[in-house]
C-alpha cells in the first residue's frame, strides 16, 4: 500500500473524472491499493457540497462498474471524496482551494490527539505532577513565593507547574513516552523539544559499560531561539575506547531571538486566513479529554502540593515520571546531562 496523501481532481464534475478517474479509484480502492487516510478532494465550478459530490459519483460508478459497485467497496470510496468548488481562473478560487487543501493537512494532528492514551483516574498519580512555586532565586536575585504574591490567598494550593508523562496508541508511537512540563518561574523562558534516542541493544563502544555510556539526542529548540541540534556520542581519536559528546548545530542557533517574534508571523496568518498555526475547535476538545482527568483529581486535592524554589528547573519529584533511573528532563540546549 502507498503512502497517505490527498488527491486533486481538477475538472471533478467532467467527462475525464466521471468516465476514467473515478472508476479508476474505485477499482484502486477495491484492490486495497488507498491508504486509509488518502483523500480525494474534486474541484469544479458548480456549488457543490461533499455530500452532493458523493451522490453524483454513486449514481456515476453504478453505471460504469460491471456488475454493480460493492458496498464495501464504495463506501470507504466515498467517505474519501471532499468538494471544493471555485473558478480556477480566478485568485479566490485558488484560495478556497488552498483552504481545503490545508484542512485535509491537518486531519492528522486529530488523529494524533485522539491516538493518546487516556489517563484513568487510577494513574493520574504515576503520570501527572503538579507544584507549586517556593521564595528562591533567579537571574535579578531573590524572588517571593507564590503564597506571597499579592492577592494570593495565604493557604492557596493552585499549582503553577505541571509535568505530564504520555503514551500515543498508534503503530509508529508504541511504547515511547512522551514527557511534557510547563511551569512559572523556572530557571528560563525556554520551549524546546528533546528527543532521546534508546541505547541499541548491540553496544558499539565496547568495552564502555552501557551504564556509562551517554545518549544521543535531537534538540528542537524552538523559543527563543529557532534551532536544532543533534548531540552524538563519538570514539575520540586514540586508542583507548573513551567516547565524547559531538554536537551539529543548524545555523539558525546564533540568529538573535528578535529575529523570530512568532506573534507577527501569527498576525499575518490571521489576517491571511492561513489556520495552519491555530488549533480547530475539534483539535482543543481532543487535547482537553486527555488533561481533564487529571485536572479533575487534582481539583479534589487541596491539602497540599509539593513545592520548587523559584529560579529553579522544577520540583525534584517530577524526576519520578521516568521509566527508568538513568533518565531525567533535559534542561535547555546546553544541559550537561
Ligand atoms: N474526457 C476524456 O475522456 C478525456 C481523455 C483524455 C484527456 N482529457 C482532457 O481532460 C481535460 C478535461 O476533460 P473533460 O472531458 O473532463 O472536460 P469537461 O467534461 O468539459 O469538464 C471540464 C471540467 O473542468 C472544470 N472546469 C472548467 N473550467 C474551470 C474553471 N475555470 N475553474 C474550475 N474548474 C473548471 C469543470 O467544472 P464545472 O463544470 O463544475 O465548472 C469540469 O469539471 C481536458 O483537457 C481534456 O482534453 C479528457
Amino acid at each position: 500500500m502507498l503512502d497517505s496523501c490527498t488527491i486533486v481532481i481538477f475538472g471533478a464534475t467532467g467527462n475525464l473524472a466521471g468516465l476514467k478517474l473515478l472508476p479508476a479509484l474505485y477499482y484502486l480502492e477495491a484492490a486495497g491499493h488507498l491508504h486509509p487516510q488518502t483523500r480525494i478532494l474534486g474541484c469544479g465550478r458548480r456549488p457543490w457540497s461533499d455530500a452532493q459530490w458523493r451522490d453524483v459519483v454513486q449514481g456515476m460508478l453504478a453505471a460504469r462498474i460491471k456488475g454493480g459497485p460493492q458496498a464495501a467497496v464504495l463506501e470507504p470510496l466515498l467517505a474519501r471524496l471532499h468538494f471544493a468548488e471555485g473558478d480556477l481562473e480566478t485568485p479566490a478560487g485558488y484560495a478556497e482551494l488552498a483552504r481545503r487543501l490545508r484542512d485535509e493537512a491537518q486531519f492528522p494532528k486529530v488523529k494524533v490527539l485522539r491516538s493518546i492514551r487516556p489517563i484513568p483516574r487510577s494513574a493520574v498519580h504515576a503520570q501527572a505532577l503538579r507544584a507549586q512555586y517556593a521564595p528562591g532565586q533567579d537571574s535579578q536575585g531573590k524572588v517571593p513565593g507564590y503564597l506571597e504574591e499579592p492577592g494570593i490567598a495565604a493557604n492557596s494550593t493552585t499549582e503553577t507547574y505541571a509535568a505530564l508523562k504520555l503514551y500515543i496508541d498508534n503503530w509508529r508511537w508504541r511504547n515511547v513516552p512522551f514527557y511534557l512540563r510547563t511551569g512559572k518561574r523556572l530557571t528560563g523562558t525556554n520551549s524546546m523539544i528533546a528527543i532521546r534516542f534508546k541505547h541499541p541493544p548491540q553496544q558499539l563502544f565496547q568495552p564502555t559499560p552501557i551504564t556509562r555510556l551517554k545518549p544521543n539526542w535531537i534538540l528542537l529548540n524552538l523559543q527563543p531561539h529557532e534551532c536544532m541540534r543533534l548531540e552524538l556520542q563519538v570514539k575520540q581519536p586514540g586508542l583507548e575506547m573513551r567516547t565524547r559528546t559531538e554536537r551539529l548545530d543548524a545555523s539558525s542557533c546564533t540568529l538573535s531571538p528578535e529575529h523570530n517574534e512568532a506573534y507577527e508571523a501569527l498576525i499575518l496568518d490571521v489576517i491571511a486566513g492561513d489556520h495552519t498555526h491555530f488549533l480547530r475547535a475539534d483539535e482543543v476538545n481532543w487535547a482537553w479529554q486527555v488533561v481533564d482527568p487529571v485536572l479533575q483529581l487534582w481539583a479534589t486535592e487541596r491539602d497540599y502540593i509539593p513545592t520548587y524554589a523559584a529560579g529553579s528547573w522544577g520540583p525534584a519529584e517530577a524526576s519520578r515520571l521516568f521509566d527508568r533511573e538513568d533518565q531525567d528532563w533535559r534542561n535547555g540546549l546546553d544541559d550537561a546531562d
